[in-house]
């Protein structure tokens, strides 16, 4: 990540969603309309990126999830227990505002998402997410990621197949 370094903080009351700009009008959308009611019905928990310690530069969503055993890759699935699902963490959203695009922030969200995944005392055998297409498939793709064999905008990264990381690549507030 380049340039001056951003701030993670849970998104709150005090930061200004309408500025926020990605180049995907319905992630801005939800930003502004959505997560906030998402947030207070405890199925999605925010996490933004802030510059100059209060501009929402990026951001990111996370639930819990389950994906079905019948589903993984045979290679993956026969590592695992013969439960019929096993338990993930879904990363629903992730937006950059444009003008930070290109940067590493997105990859720096992602690795914040992977740590905070980790770091959990509840436990998650991937971090999965919902490409919304292609083109997030690849970037997801670029970081590791693979998609399920009959999903292709499905993609999750086994939480073993990650390096370690003692710390959040960002500081937080
Ligand atoms: C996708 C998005 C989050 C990437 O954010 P970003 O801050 O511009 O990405 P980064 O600068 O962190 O890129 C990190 C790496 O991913 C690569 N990358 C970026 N977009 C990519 C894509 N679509 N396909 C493949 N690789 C990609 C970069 O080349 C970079 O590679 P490097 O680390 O080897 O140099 C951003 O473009 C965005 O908000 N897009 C609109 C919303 C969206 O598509 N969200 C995806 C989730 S549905």
């Amino acid at each position: 990540m380049s340039g001056a370094p951003f701030l993670l903080a849970s998104l709150d009351a005090t930061h200004d969603r309408t500025a926020f700009r990605s180049d995907s009008e319905p992630l801005n959308r939800y930003l502004r309309e959505q997560v906030t009611q998402d947030i207070r019905r405890r199925v999605a928990a925010c996490f933004v990126a802030l510059a100059d310690g209060q501009r929402i530069a990026g951001y990111y969503t996370l639930a819990s999830a389950s994906l079905l055993l019948a589903n993984l890759p045979a290679s993956t699935g026969k590592r695992l227990p013969r439960y019929p699902t096993v338990p993930a963490v879904r990363m629903g959203r992730l937006a950059v505002d444009q003008a930070f695009k290109g940067q590493g922030l997105g990859g720096a969200l992602l690795a914040d998402a992977l740590y905070r995944t980790a770091r959990s005392e509840i436990a998650a055998f991937a971090l999965m997410v919902d490409a919304k297409d292609e083109a997030a498939a690849a970037f997801y793709q670029h970081h590791g990621f693979m998609a399920l064999p009959d999903s292709s905008l499905t993609l999750f990264l086994p939480q073993a197949t990650v390096q370690r990381s003692e710390n959040s690549p960002f500081q937080a507030v």
